[in-house]
């Protein structure tokens, strides 16, 4: 019986030692042969059907993997492609307008996508009506668009610029404003608030436009700037706070989307938000504070040891954008009711 017992034992122990031996090899073989099974990867075809605002950018080369290294996703511009395109851009400008239209005389690829991009808020986005039911995905800053291509975002980590303090600021506030319309919400909000306080205006309205290299060293030098959106909308921040603001290093004073939002995206402690305070009075008050307290103002620049912005403004790498999200984008979907989406 013991014998017998330890001969099995023997036996199961050889046939373990000869299987360890053989493991790898099989493992080896079951690799590359499921390595050879896969497909090469697949490239995606992105055509934009028109660039926006009439300027285009060159396309050669592998954008997508030298700006925001992303592979296997070709740009195009060449409407020759459109049949074998997996995707199809239109900026919505240009299709409102006329000066460019859906190609719905083309017979439409089952399986291919139509995206409606744009980077304006709801008020500039005329005739969206006439595109109900056209498109599939949507492309914007809005961060429930299919492809969220926001104007800039908040990344953990410090960056490398160091601000100048409090003290050595010879600015009170600054705003650059080109197109000012008496009826804008941002316009009364500086009517009121430069009552109280001194704000320098550059840009094309005042007659002082400001050099895109003489942008930040301006309104860094200043404590405070006014990120005063154009219209209040759903999610819409553009760089008039991420770069403007946030780059230059000056406290954002904000109009816009709610304090939420704001809070959702930005950095902590790095704004002060308009609809906090009852009037411009109000407002003034907090700003003075902050002006002559040292603490008070570091503490909001103090995200800059923890967090950075990143911008975005390249109308290639947000088009790049598409490929990284296509493997989770709905595979069927219709905008029955884009006007709809869009006024949301
Ligand atoms: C994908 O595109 C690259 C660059 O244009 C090309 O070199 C490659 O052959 C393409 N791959 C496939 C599988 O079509
Ligand atoms: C303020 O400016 C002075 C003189 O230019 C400089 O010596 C000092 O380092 C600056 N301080 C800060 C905090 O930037
Ligand atoms: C503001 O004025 C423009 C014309 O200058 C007009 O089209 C628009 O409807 C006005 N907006 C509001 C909110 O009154
Ligand atoms: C895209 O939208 C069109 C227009 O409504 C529709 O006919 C088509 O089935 C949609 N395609 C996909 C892949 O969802």
């Amino acid at each position: 019986m013991v014998a017998y017992g330890s001969r099995r034992l023997c036996l199961l122990f050889s046939l373990l030692l000869l299987l360890s031996c053989l493991s790898p090899l099989v493992y080896h073989s079951f690799l590359t042969q499921k390595l050879h099974a896969q497909p090469s990867h697949k490239n995606l075809t992105i055509l934009l059907w028109h660039w926006p605002f009439g300027r285009s950018y060159s396309l050669g080369g592998d954008k997508c993997l030298e700006m925001s290294h992303i592979s296997h996703c070709i740009l195009t511009d060449d409407r020759s492609m459109y049949p074998t395109a997996d995707v199809v851009v239109f900026h919505h400008q240009e299709l409102s307008n006329g000066a460019s239209a859906l190609p719905l005389h083309l017979p439409r690829p089952a399986a291919q996508h139509w995206v409606w991009l744009s980077m304006e808020p709801p008020v500039n986005n005329a005739n969206v009506k006439k595109l109900n039911g056209v498109f599939n995905w949507t492309m914007s800053y809005r961060r429930d668009a299919d492809i969220p291509i926001p104007y800039g975002k908040t990344l953990q980590g410090a960056g490398v610029k160091g601000f100048p303090g409090a003290l050595n600021r010879s600015c009170f506030a600054s705003w650059v404003v080109s197109r000012y319309k008496p009826n804008q919400t941002r316009v009364q909000v500086y009517q009121s608030l430069k009552k109280y306080i001194p704000i320098e205006v550059y840009g094309g309205w005042n007659k002082k436009p400001l050099p895109e290299d003489r942008l930040l060293p301006t309104i860094s030098n200043c404590l405070f700037y006014l990120s005063l959106e154009n219209s209040e909308a759903t999610d819409y921040i553009s760089e008039k706070l991420w770069r403007n603001a946030f780059q230059a290093g000056a406290i954002p004073v904000v109009l816009g989307p709610s304090r939420s939002t704001y809070e959702a995206v930005a950095p902590p402690h790095s704004f002060i938000h308009v609809a906090d305070f009852k009037d411009a009075a109000e407002l003034a008050d907090h700003l003075n504070h902050v002006a002559a307290d040292k603490r008070a103002y570091e503490e909001y620049l103090r995200w800059h040891q923890t967090h950075r912005i990143e911008t975005c403004t390249d109308w290639r790498e947000r088009l790049c954008q598409i490929c990284q999200k296509y493997p989770n984008l709905p595979s069927r979907k219709v905008y029955q009711d884009l006007e709809g989406w869009v006024n949301s």
